[in-house]
């Protein structure tokens, strides 16, 4: 026996709905994060539905936006180290958080910040393409197959180490929503826990080394 932590604490930033927060709920509920303890959930939108999420499993929800914040990116981000500081989180996952973060904030995470991206990257990647934009430019394209990505998160916009990566078809009368969904249930729900698992389980080994 030793007394090294079994688990990585993680917050998981929000913006929306929260199918990817559910995801992560969910796979932990079923023992597919052994190395993980979802220890914190913050949205930076007001109401966000992905908070009614983490109050269901009982998991400590804050909101923290930037108009509360003196409206600047410094003191929102103030706020937000400030709340990561306090529930001792050691990784973060970003999963739908629409808000870009400084490099000065990254460095404080280097490597320990996860973001997943509803394409394969490097395709509709990049300032801009979020959300179901990202969907309506892939159609808008014509490609035939698309996918989702988790990477680290470094300075540049979507441009951090990939993790992994799975594709995913796009059908002749696909809609920006239908492919969205398509995608969420046949690559996201599964990556983004699979991913965060393999991150957490690595920095817990680097400090048993
Ligand atoms: C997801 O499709 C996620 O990949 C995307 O926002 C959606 C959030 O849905 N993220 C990005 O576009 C980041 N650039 P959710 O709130 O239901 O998880």
């Amino acid at each position: 026996m030793d007394n090294f932590p079994q688990k990585i604490s993680a917050a998981v930033l929000v913006s929306g709905g929260g199918t990817n927060l559910q995801a992560l709920i969910d796979g932990q509920a079923a023992g597919k994060l052994p190395s993980v303890q979802l220890a914190l959930v913050i949205s930076n939108r007001t109401g966000a539905y992905a908070l009614e999420r983490a109050r269901q499993a009982d998991i400590p929800a804050l909101t923290i936006t930037r108009r509360a914040n003196g409206g600047t990116q410094e003191g929102f981000e103030a706020a937000l180290l400030n709340a990561l500081k306090n529930h001792h989180i050691q990784l973060i996952v970003l999963a739908g958080f629409l808000s870009i973060l400084s490099e000065d904030f990254i460095r404080r995470y280097k490597n320990r910040i996860l973001n997943i991206h509803p394409s394969l990257i490097p395709a509709f990647c990049g300032k801009g393409f979020y959300g179901l934009k990202v969907h309506e430019a892939a159609l808008e394209r014509g490609v035939k197959v698309t996918g989702a990505t988790v990477h680290l998160v470094n300075e540049i916009p979507d441009g951090g180490r990939i993790l992994l990566q799975k594709a995913v078809e796009v059908l002749p009368n696909d809609t920006p929503e239908t492919l969205q969904r398509r995608v969420m249930e046949q690559a996201e729900w599964t990556l983004l826990p699979q991913a965060t698992q393999l991150v957490a389980q690595q920095l817990l080994e680097e400090q048993h080394d």
